[in-house]
Protein backbone atom coordinates (compact mmCIF):
# COMPACT_ATOMS: atom_id res chain seq x y z
CA UNK A 1 0.00 0.00 0.00
CA UNK A 2 1.19 3.59 -0.81
CA UNK A 3 1.85 6.03 1.72
CA UNK A 4 2.16 8.59 -0.22
CA UNK A 5 1.09 12.06 1.04
CA UNK A 6 -0.40 13.19 -1.80
CA UNK A 7 -3.24 10.45 -2.18
CA UNK A 8 -6.04 12.24 -1.61
CA UNK A 9 -7.75 10.20 0.82
CA UNK A 10 -4.46 10.76 2.83
CA UNK A 11 -4.38 14.75 2.47
CA UNK A 12 -7.69 14.66 4.22
CA UNK A 13 -6.62 12.84 6.90
CA UNK A 14 -3.93 14.87 7.58
CA UNK A 15 -6.29 18.23 7.13
CA UNK A 16 -8.09 16.30 10.13
CA UNK A 17 -4.82 16.18 12.35
CA UNK A 18 -3.78 20.04 11.70
CA UNK A 19 -6.85 21.28 11.88
CA UNK A 20 -7.21 25.40 12.39
CA UNK A 21 -6.14 25.41 16.50
CA UNK A 22 -10.17 26.91 17.47
CA UNK A 23 -11.15 23.67 16.10
CA UNK A 24 -8.46 21.51 18.00
CA UNK A 25 -8.53 23.53 21.53
CA UNK A 26 -10.61 22.44 23.91
CA UNK A 27 -13.62 24.59 25.10
CA UNK A 28 -11.58 24.97 27.94
CA UNK A 29 -7.86 25.93 26.25
CA UNK A 30 -10.13 28.71 23.98
CA UNK A 31 -11.41 30.10 27.68
CA UNK A 32 -7.96 30.26 28.91
CA UNK A 33 -5.84 33.36 28.18
CA UNK A 34 -2.39 34.46 28.57
CA UNK A 35 -2.35 35.89 31.89
CA UNK A 36 -1.53 39.60 31.47
CA UNK A 37 1.68 39.14 33.56
CA UNK A 38 2.96 37.64 30.98
CA UNK A 39 3.31 40.90 29.07
CA UNK A 40 4.94 42.56 31.66
CA UNK A 41 7.21 40.33 32.20
CA UNK A 42 8.18 40.73 28.43
CA UNK A 43 8.28 43.87 29.24
CA UNK A 44 10.76 43.85 31.90
CA UNK A 45 12.84 41.68 29.77
CA UNK A 46 12.60 43.70 26.35
CA UNK A 47 13.24 46.88 27.99
CA UNK A 48 16.96 47.58 28.55
CA UNK A 49 17.78 49.21 32.18
CA UNK A 50 14.05 48.78 33.26
CA UNK A 51 13.49 49.19 37.18
CA UNK A 52 10.07 46.61 37.28
CA UNK A 53 8.18 47.74 40.25
CA UNK A 54 5.19 45.47 38.72
CA UNK A 55 6.43 41.33 38.63
CA UNK A 56 5.76 39.89 42.35
CA UNK A 57 9.45 38.59 42.63
CA UNK A 58 10.64 37.76 45.89
CA UNK A 59 14.05 39.90 47.30
CA UNK A 60 17.00 38.25 45.72
CA UNK A 61 19.71 39.15 47.89
CA UNK A 62 17.68 37.21 50.88
CA UNK A 63 17.05 34.43 49.19
CA UNK A 64 18.62 31.46 51.82
CA UNK A 65 20.93 30.25 49.75
CA UNK A 66 23.67 29.05 52.78
CA UNK A 67 20.44 28.12 54.80
CA UNK A 68 19.19 25.52 52.00
CA UNK A 69 22.57 24.38 50.82
CA UNK A 70 23.42 23.25 54.38
CA UNK A 71 19.87 21.38 54.37
CA UNK A 72 20.85 19.63 51.24
CA UNK A 73 24.17 18.79 52.75
CA UNK A 74 22.37 17.08 55.53
CA UNK A 75 19.74 15.27 53.78
CA UNK A 76 22.31 13.80 51.20
CA UNK A 77 24.86 12.94 53.94
CA UNK A 78 22.50 10.56 55.03
CA UNK A 79 22.20 7.95 52.35
CA UNK A 80 19.05 6.37 53.59
CA UNK A 81 17.36 10.23 53.56
CA UNK A 82 18.83 11.28 50.80
CA UNK A 83 17.47 8.18 48.40
CA UNK A 84 13.89 9.27 50.18
CA UNK A 85 14.45 12.13 48.78
CA UNK A 86 15.41 11.29 45.53
CA UNK A 87 12.77 8.82 44.79
CA UNK A 88 8.75 9.49 43.11
CA UNK A 89 7.09 10.58 46.90
CA UNK A 90 2.85 10.37 47.16
CA UNK A 91 0.60 12.40 45.26
CA UNK A 92 -0.69 14.35 48.11
CA UNK A 93 3.31 15.23 49.31
CA UNK A 94 6.07 14.61 51.35
CA UNK A 95 4.40 13.18 54.99
CA UNK A 96 6.31 14.42 57.17
CA UNK A 97 5.82 18.10 55.60
CA UNK A 98 2.00 17.26 55.80
CA UNK A 99 2.30 17.45 59.24
CA UNK A 100 4.68 19.97 60.33
CA UNK A 101 2.03 22.03 58.36
CA UNK A 102 -0.50 20.68 59.81
CA UNK A 103 1.16 21.25 63.22
CA UNK A 104 2.39 24.85 62.16
CA UNK A 105 -1.00 26.33 61.19
CA UNK A 106 -4.10 23.53 62.45
CA UNK A 107 -2.85 22.61 65.88
CA UNK A 108 -6.26 22.03 67.73
CA UNK A 109 -8.79 23.20 65.38
CA UNK A 110 -11.28 21.21 63.05
CA UNK A 111 -8.97 21.02 60.59
CA UNK A 112 -5.99 19.02 62.56
CA UNK A 113 -4.89 16.27 60.42
CA UNK A 114 -2.28 15.84 58.07
CA UNK A 115 -4.35 14.04 55.53
CA UNK A 116 -6.10 17.41 55.14
CA UNK A 117 -2.80 18.71 53.61
CA UNK A 118 -2.01 18.29 50.14
CA UNK A 119 1.48 19.73 49.11
CA UNK A 120 1.23 21.28 45.39
CA UNK A 121 3.64 22.64 42.76
CA UNK A 122 2.92 26.63 44.59
CA UNK A 123 -0.11 27.12 45.96
CA UNK A 124 -0.92 28.33 42.24
CA UNK A 125 -1.08 24.44 41.32
CA UNK A 126 -3.62 23.94 44.64
CA UNK A 127 -5.55 26.58 43.27
CA UNK A 128 -6.05 24.91 39.87
CA UNK A 129 -7.08 21.66 41.49
CA UNK A 130 -9.38 22.61 43.85
CA UNK A 131 -11.02 24.59 40.64
CA UNK A 132 -10.90 21.09 38.92
CA UNK A 133 -12.56 19.82 41.65
CA UNK A 134 -15.28 21.88 42.50
CA UNK A 135 -15.76 24.31 39.12
CA UNK A 136 -18.19 23.16 36.64
CA UNK A 137 -18.86 26.24 33.38
CA UNK A 138 -21.66 28.46 34.32
CA UNK A 139 -20.72 28.03 38.55
CA UNK A 140 -20.44 31.60 40.47
CA UNK A 141 -17.70 32.58 42.67
CA UNK A 142 -17.66 35.67 44.76
CA UNK A 143 -14.16 37.36 44.94
CA UNK A 144 -12.92 40.52 46.38
CA UNK A 145 -12.90 43.69 43.90
CA UNK A 146 -9.58 43.70 43.26
CA UNK A 147 -8.40 40.65 43.52
CA UNK A 148 -5.40 38.48 42.71
CA UNK A 149 -5.98 38.65 38.94
CA UNK A 150 -4.00 35.50 38.42
CA UNK A 151 -6.68 33.75 40.14
CA UNK A 152 -9.10 35.60 37.58
CA UNK A 153 -7.93 33.95 34.88
CA UNK A 154 -8.26 30.39 36.45
CA UNK A 155 -11.56 31.46 37.04
CA UNK A 156 -12.61 32.80 33.25
CA UNK A 157 -10.60 29.15 32.43
CA UNK A 158 -13.37 26.94 33.81
CA UNK A 159 -15.98 29.20 32.58
CA UNK A 160 -17.13 30.58 36.46
CA UNK A 161 -19.38 33.75 36.03
CA UNK A 162 -17.58 35.95 38.74
CA UNK A 163 -18.84 38.24 41.09
CA UNK A 164 -17.01 40.93 42.60
CA UNK A 165 -17.72 42.56 46.13
CA UNK A 166 -16.12 46.07 47.12
CA UNK A 167 -13.32 45.86 49.48
CA UNK A 168 -11.54 48.40 51.87
CA UNK A 169 -8.93 48.29 54.04
CA UNK A 170 -10.50 45.49 56.43
CA UNK A 171 -10.21 43.76 53.35
CA UNK A 172 -14.22 42.27 51.26
CA UNK A 173 -16.76 44.22 52.77
CA UNK A 174 -18.76 41.68 54.11
CA UNK A 175 -22.07 43.62 54.53
CA UNK A 176 -21.93 44.01 50.68
CA UNK A 177 -21.23 40.32 50.37
CA UNK A 178 -24.50 39.88 52.22
CA UNK A 179 -26.57 42.20 49.64
CA UNK A 180 -25.21 40.22 47.29
CA UNK A 181 -26.22 37.22 48.32
CA UNK A 182 -29.54 38.00 48.94
CA UNK A 183 -29.85 39.13 45.34
CA UNK A 184 -28.62 35.48 44.71
CA UNK A 185 -31.27 34.16 46.60
CA UNK A 186 -33.82 36.41 45.40
CA UNK A 187 -32.91 35.79 41.45
CA UNK A 188 -32.83 31.52 42.31
CA UNK A 189 -28.85 32.02 41.31
CA UNK A 190 -27.54 30.56 44.97
CA UNK A 191 -27.85 27.07 43.47
CA UNK A 192 -25.48 28.34 41.28
CA UNK A 193 -22.87 30.07 43.36
CA UNK A 194 -19.58 27.64 44.66
CA UNK A 195 -16.94 29.17 46.23
CA UNK A 196 -16.38 32.84 48.03
CA UNK A 197 -12.35 33.78 47.60
CA UNK A 198 -10.56 36.08 49.70
CA UNK A 199 -7.11 36.73 49.63
CA UNK A 200 -6.59 37.06 53.21
CA UNK A 201 -3.57 38.42 54.61
CA UNK A 202 -1.33 41.75 52.72
CA UNK A 203 -3.72 40.90 49.62
CA UNK A 204 -2.39 40.25 46.22
CA UNK A 205 -3.10 43.77 45.00
CA UNK A 206 -4.62 45.94 47.59
CA UNK A 207 -1.65 45.22 50.94
CA UNK A 208 -4.81 45.25 53.36
CA UNK A 209 -5.98 42.09 55.68
CA UNK A 210 -9.06 40.95 56.30
CA UNK A 211 -9.96 41.73 59.78
CA UNK A 212 -11.43 39.70 62.69
CA UNK A 213 -14.46 41.23 62.50
CA UNK A 214 -14.99 40.84 59.34
CA UNK A 215 -13.58 37.24 59.34
CA UNK A 216 -16.11 36.53 62.02
CA UNK A 217 -19.01 38.32 59.95
CA UNK A 218 -17.86 36.38 56.85
CA UNK A 219 -18.07 32.95 58.85
CA UNK A 220 -21.27 32.89 59.81
CA UNK A 221 -22.39 34.00 56.47
CA UNK A 222 -20.76 31.14 54.41
CA UNK A 223 -22.44 28.88 57.39
CA UNK A 224 -25.79 30.33 56.63
CA UNK A 225 -25.38 29.16 53.07
CA UNK A 226 -25.57 25.69 51.11
CA UNK A 227 -23.70 23.38 51.80
CA UNK A 228 -21.97 23.52 48.28
CA UNK A 229 -20.43 27.05 48.97
CA UNK A 230 -16.75 26.87 49.92
CA UNK A 231 -14.87 29.65 51.70
CA UNK A 232 -11.37 30.07 49.79
CA UNK A 233 -8.96 31.69 51.77
CA UNK A 234 -5.85 32.27 50.00
CA UNK A 235 -2.95 33.28 52.66
CA UNK A 236 -0.21 33.31 50.35
CA UNK A 237 1.11 36.32 52.64
CA UNK A 238 0.37 34.80 55.76
CA UNK A 239 4.21 34.38 56.36
CA UNK A 240 4.72 38.09 55.65
CA UNK A 241 3.17 40.05 58.28
CA UNK A 242 5.61 42.74 59.50
CA UNK A 243 3.50 42.70 63.23
CA UNK A 244 2.68 38.82 63.31
CA UNK A 245 1.32 38.50 66.91
CA UNK A 246 -1.44 41.26 65.27
CA UNK A 247 -2.55 38.71 62.71
CA UNK A 248 -5.64 37.24 62.87
CA UNK A 249 -6.25 33.72 62.77
CA UNK A 250 -6.72 31.59 59.14
CA UNK A 251 -10.44 31.08 58.55
CA UNK A 252 -9.48 27.29 58.49
CA UNK A 253 -9.04 27.73 62.38
CA UNK A 254 -11.93 29.72 62.90
CA UNK A 255 -14.08 26.80 60.99
CA UNK A 256 -15.52 24.83 64.10
CA UNK A 257 -17.37 22.50 61.34
CA UNK A 258 -13.79 22.17 59.52
CA UNK A 259 -16.28 21.53 56.77
CA UNK A 260 -16.21 24.88 54.94
CA UNK A 261 -13.19 26.29 54.02
CA UNK A 262 -10.23 25.42 51.92
CA UNK A 263 -6.75 27.64 52.85
CA UNK A 264 -3.73 27.94 50.86
CA UNK A 265 -0.49 28.95 51.88
CA UNK A 266 2.82 28.67 50.45
CA UNK A 267 6.45 28.83 50.90
CA UNK A 268 7.01 30.80 47.87
CA UNK A 269 7.19 33.85 49.82
CA UNK A 270 8.88 33.60 52.93
CA UNK A 271 11.14 30.73 51.79
CA UNK A 272 12.08 29.91 47.88
CA UNK A 273 9.79 30.25 45.17
CA UNK A 274 12.10 28.12 43.16
CA UNK A 275 11.28 25.06 45.39
CA UNK A 276 8.19 26.26 44.09
CA UNK A 277 5.74 24.54 47.10
CA UNK A 278 2.71 25.28 48.63
CA UNK A 279 -0.17 23.81 50.86
CA UNK A 280 -3.67 23.22 50.62
CA UNK A 281 -6.07 22.53 53.85
CA UNK A 282 -9.26 20.88 52.69
CA UNK A 283 -12.06 19.64 54.51
CA UNK A 284 -12.10 15.79 54.37
CA UNK A 285 -15.02 15.65 51.88
CA UNK A 286 -12.57 17.03 48.86
CA UNK A 287 -9.82 15.29 49.72
CA UNK A 288 -10.16 12.15 47.24
CA UNK A 289 -11.06 14.46 45.12
CA UNK A 290 -8.03 16.73 45.16
CA UNK A 291 -5.85 14.13 45.12
CA UNK A 292 -7.17 11.98 42.18
CA UNK A 293 -6.80 15.18 40.51
CA UNK A 294 -3.39 15.69 41.23
CA UNK A 295 -2.70 12.12 40.63
CA UNK A 296 -3.66 12.95 37.02
CA UNK A 297 -1.23 16.10 37.16
CA UNK A 298 1.82 14.48 37.96
CA UNK A 299 1.28 11.64 40.99
CA UNK A 300 3.30 13.93 43.64
CA UNK A 301 5.23 17.39 43.44
CA UNK A 302 8.82 17.74 43.86
CA UNK A 303 9.76 15.44 46.36
CA UNK A 304 13.38 16.80 46.91
CA UNK A 305 11.69 20.31 47.73
CA UNK A 306 8.60 18.55 50.58
CA UNK A 307 12.26 17.08 52.33
CA UNK A 308 14.18 20.37 51.92
CA UNK A 309 11.12 22.18 53.51
CA UNK A 310 10.22 19.42 55.94
CA UNK A 311 13.85 19.74 57.28
CA UNK A 312 13.76 23.20 57.36
CA UNK A 313 10.56 23.32 59.41
CA UNK A 314 11.50 20.85 61.98
CA UNK A 315 14.84 22.43 62.89
CA UNK A 316 13.61 26.28 63.10
CA UNK A 317 15.86 27.25 59.82
CA UNK A 318 11.97 28.00 58.39
CA UNK A 319 11.78 30.26 60.61
CA UNK A 320 14.59 32.37 60.99
CA UNK A 321 14.45 32.82 57.40
CA UNK A 322 11.07 34.30 58.01
CA UNK A 323 12.21 36.62 60.66
CA UNK A 324 14.90 37.74 58.32
CA UNK A 325 12.32 38.46 55.35
CA UNK A 326 9.62 40.35 57.55
CA UNK A 327 12.85 42.99 58.66
CA UNK A 328 14.08 43.04 54.72
CA UNK A 329 10.25 44.04 53.44
CA UNK A 330 9.07 45.88 55.96
CA UNK A 331 12.95 48.46 55.31
CA UNK A 332 11.95 48.04 51.39
CA UNK A 333 8.56 48.83 51.94
CA UNK A 334 9.28 52.01 54.56
CA UNK A 335 12.00 52.98 51.47
CA UNK A 336 9.73 52.82 48.12
CA UNK A 337 7.26 54.87 50.46
CA UNK A 338 9.11 57.33 51.66
CA UNK A 339 10.92 57.47 48.19
CA UNK A 340 7.31 58.00 46.51
CA UNK A 341 6.50 60.71 49.23
CA UNK A 342 9.75 62.66 48.24
CA UNK A 343 9.20 62.14 44.85
CA UNK A 344 5.47 62.75 43.77
CA UNK A 345 3.86 66.26 44.04
CA UNK A 346 2.00 65.81 47.17
CA UNK A 347 -2.03 64.80 46.62
CA UNK A 348 -1.03 63.24 43.58
CA UNK A 349 -1.39 59.76 44.57
CA UNK A 350 -3.11 58.03 47.67
CA UNK A 351 -1.46 54.82 49.12
CA UNK A 352 -2.04 52.61 52.61
CA UNK A 353 1.70 52.13 54.43
CA UNK A 354 2.48 48.59 54.30
CA UNK A 355 2.13 45.79 57.30
CA UNK A 356 3.27 43.14 55.08
CA UNK A 357 3.61 41.11 52.17
CA UNK A 358 4.76 42.83 49.09
CA UNK A 359 2.64 45.44 47.44
CA UNK A 360 1.94 49.00 47.74
CA UNK A 361 -2.01 49.68 46.32
CA UNK A 362 -2.02 53.44 44.81
CA UNK A 363 -4.61 55.71 43.60
CA UNK A 364 -3.52 58.47 40.94
CA UNK A 365 -7.16 60.25 41.20
CA UNK A 366 -7.33 61.75 37.10
CA UNK A 367 -5.03 59.47 35.65
CA UNK A 368 -5.43 56.68 33.85
CA UNK A 369 -3.36 53.84 34.58
CA UNK A 370 -4.00 51.18 32.12
CA UNK A 371 -1.71 49.91 30.16
CA UNK A 372 -3.02 51.97 26.82
CA UNK A 373 -2.86 55.41 29.17
CA UNK A 374 -0.54 58.43 28.72
CA UNK A 375 0.72 56.99 32.54
CA UNK A 376 2.08 53.63 31.28
CA UNK A 377 3.79 55.00 28.35
CA UNK A 378 5.44 57.33 29.80
CA UNK A 379 6.44 54.89 32.92
CA UNK A 380 8.15 52.71 29.94
CA UNK A 381 9.62 56.00 28.39
CA UNK A 382 11.32 56.57 32.11
CA UNK A 383 11.76 52.69 32.05
CA UNK A 384 9.44 51.72 35.46
CA UNK A 385 7.14 48.72 35.39
CA UNK A 386 3.85 48.59 37.44
CA UNK A 387 0.88 46.88 37.42
CA UNK A 388 -2.15 48.40 36.10
CA UNK A 389 -4.91 48.37 38.64
CA UNK A 390 -7.89 47.16 35.68
CA UNK A 391 -6.68 43.72 35.57
CA UNK A 392 -7.32 43.49 39.39
CA UNK A 393 -10.68 44.42 38.95
CA UNK A 394 -13.44 41.46 38.77
CA UNK A 395 -14.24 40.35 35.06
CA UNK A 396 -17.88 41.03 35.57
CA UNK A 397 -19.80 42.14 32.88
CA UNK A 398 -21.54 45.97 33.71
CA UNK A 399 -19.55 46.32 36.74
CA UNK A 400 -17.67 49.25 36.87
CA UNK A 401 -13.65 49.22 37.31
CA UNK A 402 -11.58 52.39 38.85
CA UNK A 403 -9.13 52.91 35.87
CA UNK A 404 -6.91 55.34 38.22
CA UNK A 405 -5.22 52.28 40.59
CA UNK A 406 -2.00 50.70 40.26
CA UNK A 407 0.51 47.92 41.80
CA UNK A 408 3.83 48.40 42.64
CA UNK A 409 5.88 45.82 45.07
CA UNK A 410 9.13 46.27 46.55
CA UNK A 411 9.69 42.84 46.29
CA UNK A 412 12.46 41.96 43.97
CA UNK A 413 14.47 45.21 43.48
CA UNK A 414 17.15 46.48 45.19
CA UNK A 415 17.20 49.17 48.09
CA UNK A 416 18.59 51.88 45.01
CA UNK A 417 16.23 50.98 42.42
CA UNK A 418 13.46 51.03 44.75
CA UNK A 419 14.70 54.93 44.67
CA UNK A 420 15.51 55.11 41.51
CA UNK A 421 12.24 53.39 40.48
CA UNK A 422 9.94 55.95 42.40
CA UNK A 423 11.93 58.71 41.22
CA UNK A 424 11.53 57.78 37.66
CA UNK A 425 7.82 56.99 38.53
CA UNK A 426 7.52 60.39 39.73
CA UNK A 427 9.14 62.26 36.58
CA UNK A 428 7.33 59.89 34.25
CA UNK A 429 3.59 61.53 36.32
CA UNK A 430 5.14 64.84 36.33
CA UNK A 431 5.41 64.13 32.54
CA UNK A 432 1.56 63.97 32.44
CA UNK A 433 1.28 67.35 33.88
CA UNK A 434 0.07 66.07 36.92
C1 LIG B 1 -2.34 35.81 46.18
C2 LIG B 1 -1.46 34.77 45.59
N1 LIG B 1 -1.87 33.50 45.63
C3 LIG B 1 -1.13 32.51 45.12
C4 LIG B 1 0.10 32.77 44.53
C5 LIG B 1 0.86 31.60 43.96
O1 LIG B 1 2.12 31.44 44.50
P1 LIG B 1 2.86 30.03 44.51
O2 LIG B 1 2.25 29.18 43.44
O3 LIG B 1 4.28 30.34 44.21
O4 LIG B 1 2.64 29.43 45.86
C6 LIG B 1 0.55 34.09 44.44
C7 LIG B 1 1.82 34.41 43.78
O5 LIG B 1 2.18 35.53 43.54
C8 LIG B 1 -0.24 35.12 45.00
O6 LIG B 1 0.12 36.40 44.95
Amino acid sequence: MSLSLNRPDRRDGLRRLFRHPAEMLSSRAIRTQAPPISWLMQQAVEVEGLISLAAGLVDRASLPCARVQALVNEILADPEAGRDALQYGTTPGHHALRDLVRARYCAGTAYDDADQVVVCTGSQQGLELLGEAIYDPGDIVIVEDPTYFVYTGVLESFGCDIRGVASDADGMQVDQLALLLDQLRASGELARLKAIYVVSYHQNPGGWTLSLERRQALMALVHGLPEQVLLIEDAAYYELAFEPDQRPPLMATMDASGDRVASFLTASKPFAPGLKTGFMVVPPRLVAAVVHLKGNHDFGSNNFAHHILARALATGVFDEQVADLRAVYQRKAQILSEALHRELPAGSAQWAESSGGLYLWLQVPGVDTGPDGALFKACLEQRVLYVPGCYAFAPEPGRSKPSDRLRLTYGVASDEELVEGARRFAAALLSLGV
